[in-house]
């Protein structure tokens, strides 16, 4: 089977004042890449204008989009809004769902959405006492299992999931310790471990780490911009090493 080549970014932080420069950046991208993943926090405050700018900035690529929202992107109540914006221009967007990218005769198959924080195993909240505690981790739980059902009905030669959350501690080296409750949870692990999956795709932890491995092994890329400090990465979902 030929090699899938996954550009990734997250963390774009788009809005009006840079219309027109991310674009410039993906100059070429078909020639390094066969898909591009977003990973969330497309906008800085989340208003449909600043979606509208996403939605220009990645329109019409010579390769498929798929992307999930971040937390910026829900700051304004309009990510529905926006997810309505980007659909329109021919951008997949996951929310807790799946999709099968048919590229050359490849099926690469696309999990997740934003994800949610609660920590990590032995560090993590738990779904006790008040109700707003409750209702937090709870959250967390059902996105989790709403990617594991999506994983398992996807049918497909690859599958990668996408998130805003990180799923594992190893991508946040950088970060305060203190907030690694609110930059993922280990639930998001779980649920790709429970199916299995290439890759695992996250942003949100601007200041944490490229690399990491779930408890399962499935590989973990930071793919924020100001850790990977590029327009996108591309990973290579053939073999154990990156491209
Ligand atoms: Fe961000
Ligand atoms: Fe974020």
């Amino acid at each position: 089977m030929r090699e899938l080549r996954i550009a990734a970014v997250a963390d774009i932080h788009l809005g009006e004042d840079v219309r027109g420069h991310y674009r410039k950046k993906l100059e070429g991208i078909e020639q390094r890449a066969d898909v591009l993943l977003v990973g969330g926090d497309l906008t800085r405050h989340g208003t449909v204008q600043e979606g509208r700018v996403v939605a220009e900035e990645l329109r019409d690529l010579p390769i498929p989009v798929v992307a999930v929202l971040g937390n910026h992107d829900y700051h304004s109540d309009a990510n529905k809004e926006i997810i309505e914006v980007l659909r329109d221009t021919g951008i997949t967007v996951l929310d807790d769902e799946s999709t099968v990218v048919p590229l050359d005769g490849v099926r690469l198959g696309v999990a997740g959405g934003k994800g949610f924080g609660g920590g990590f195993a032995g560090k993590c909240a738990s779904e006790f006492g008040e109700p707003e505690t409750k209702a937090f981790v709870r959250h967390t739980r059902e996105i989790a299992e709403r990617w594991r059902l999506a994983l398992k009905g996807l049918e497909a030669d690859h599958k990668v999931v996408l998130s805003h959350y990180s799923p594992v501690k190893d991508t946040l080296t950088g970060e305060p310790p203190e907030i690694y409750p609110f930059l993922g949870s280990y639930l998001l692990a779980e649920a790709a471990d429970a199916e299995g999956a290439d890759l695992f795709v996250h942003g949100h932890a601007h200041a944490g780490t490229e690399k990491g491995v779930t408890p399962g092994g499935i590989r973990v890329r930071n793919v924020a911009l100001p850790v990977i400090e590029h327009a996108y990465v591309v990973y290579c979902l053939n073999g154990d090493g990156d491209c």
